[in-house]
């Protein structure tokens, strides 16, 4: 059972507008997070979400990514895997570079972060584009890992980013 069935998880994100740039409103979970019955909530309600694909590990990309998959894998006892931008991490690393808007962005991990076959979730705070989840994806399967979902606590449907990954999507709130 839920700690806090009835916590509206949506009074809890603060939309900025012309953040980062002129035009964008920006979801912002700084109000959820410094709040603890509202950042637990979250937290359950994922777990619930992501729990029946039975996840071996989970991974987060970097940074607000790590935000949700630290926690999240604390409260299903699973361990946590850092996707991370480059050059962080020490020792072998195995990367995949995509594109941007403008440019490419590049992310890593560990070459032995995940063993073969591995079911592993892969989590961020916020499903825009799609873009940074689909290269977590191809990361992760670059590894040899097996993802059967990705999840997020926002995901911003008017830019359809879940039409862009080729598996489940679970996110618990969706924004016209
Ligand atoms: C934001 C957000 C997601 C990504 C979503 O990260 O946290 O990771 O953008 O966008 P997309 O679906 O269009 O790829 P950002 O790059 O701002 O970095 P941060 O997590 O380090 O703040
Ligand atoms: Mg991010």
């Amino acid at each position: 059972p839920e700690t806090h069935p009835d916590l509206d998880l949506r009074a809890h994100i603060r939309g900025i507008p012309d953040f980062p740039k002129p035009g964008i409103l920006f979801y912002d979970i700084s109000t959820l997070l410094r709040h603890g019955p509202a950042w637990r909530a979250a937290m359950e309600r994922l777990a619930a979400r992501i729990s029946p694909y039975k996840p071996d590990v989970l991974a987060g990309i970097e940074s607000r990514g790590f935000l949700v998959a630290a926690p999240l894998a604390l409260e299903l006892g699973l361990g946590f895997v850092m996707l991370r931008k480059p050059r962080k991490l020490p020792g072998e690393t195995i990367g995949l570079d995509y594109a941007l808007e403008y440019g490419t962005d590049r992310i890593e991990m560990q070459a032995d972060a995940v063993k073969p076959g591995q079911r592993v979730v892969l989590l961020d705070d916020l499903l825009a584009t799609g873009g940074t989840m689909a290269a977590g994806i191809g990361l992760l399967r670059q590894a040899g890992a097996e993802v059967p979902a990705v999840a997020a606590l926002i995901e911003l449907a008017f830019l359809n980013g879940r039409a862009r990954l080729d598996l489940p999507c679970e996110t618990l709130l969706r924004y016209d």
